[in-house]
């Protein structure tokens, strides 16, 4: 399903732009294919910088994702959305399920695209498809990706996050203990056996 950016997004990208009407900037979200692997790539590795002294050194690598890891990602069923500027991806975001939940995994938008409302974008559309409870694990340092998550209705889980991590990702104890999960609310009503 393809999606236009909301008119806003376009609007102010196009008034950075100058005299560029906003019609003219045509930015498509879609499903990404197994074509769009390298790009995905690109947009990752780009935007990760934002941890680079941020989040413990240990957990710090170049590149970022790999395009083996990234493979592996795919492979192990996470579903990429893109924002298009054109041919170009300019923000990707995944989801993969995982026995109850779907998981937000892999979000990052170019950092000369950041805060214009491809993220949330993103968000919306990847959670149109699914209707289960959404979680999202990122690095307890990334404090601007909690407020994003946070500014578009996620909580930051409390005690249980250990818990969580080590229920729905496959990531090493040390990443357990430098990150945290947020939700949606329908993590919150969810119904628990
Ligand atoms: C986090 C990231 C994916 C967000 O994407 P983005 O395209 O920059 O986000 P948007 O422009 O769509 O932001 C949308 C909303 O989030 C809010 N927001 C963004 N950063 C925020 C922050 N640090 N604190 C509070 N709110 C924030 C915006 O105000 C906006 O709110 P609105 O609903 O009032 O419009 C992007 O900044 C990024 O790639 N960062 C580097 C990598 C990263 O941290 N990835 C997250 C991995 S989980």
């Amino acid at each position: 399903m393809e999606r236009k950016v909301p008119s806003t997004t376009r609007g102010a990208r196009a008034a950075r732009l100058g005299r560029q009407a906003a019609s003219e900037v045509a930015m498509l979200i879609r499903q990404c294919t197994p074509a769009d692997a390298t790009g995905i790539c690109d947009v990752i590795n780009e935007a990760a910088v934002a941890y680079r002294g941020v989040i413990a050194a240990d957990r710090w690598k170049e590149p970022y994702m790999p395009l083996t890891e990234l493979q592996h990602e795919i492979g192990s069923g996470v579903s990429f959305w893109g924002a298009y500027e054109g041919d170009v991806l300019v923000a990707v975001m995944g989801l993969q399920h995982v026995k109850d939940v779907s998981l937000i995994r892999h979000a990052y938008t170019r950092t000369s695209r950041q805060g214009q409302g491809l993220g949330k974008a993103l968000l919306k559309c990847v959670a149109n498809h699914t209707e289960r409870p959404l979680l999202i694990g990122t690095w307890a340092a990334a404090t601007w990706a909690i407020g994003f998550y946070q500014s578009q209705g996620f909580r930051v889980l409390g005690k249980e996050k250990d818990d969580v991590l080590r229920r729905y990702w496959t990531i090493p104890e040390r990443q357990i203990e430098e990150s945290v999960v947020l939700a949606n609310e329908r993590w919150a009503k969810r119904s628990v056996a």
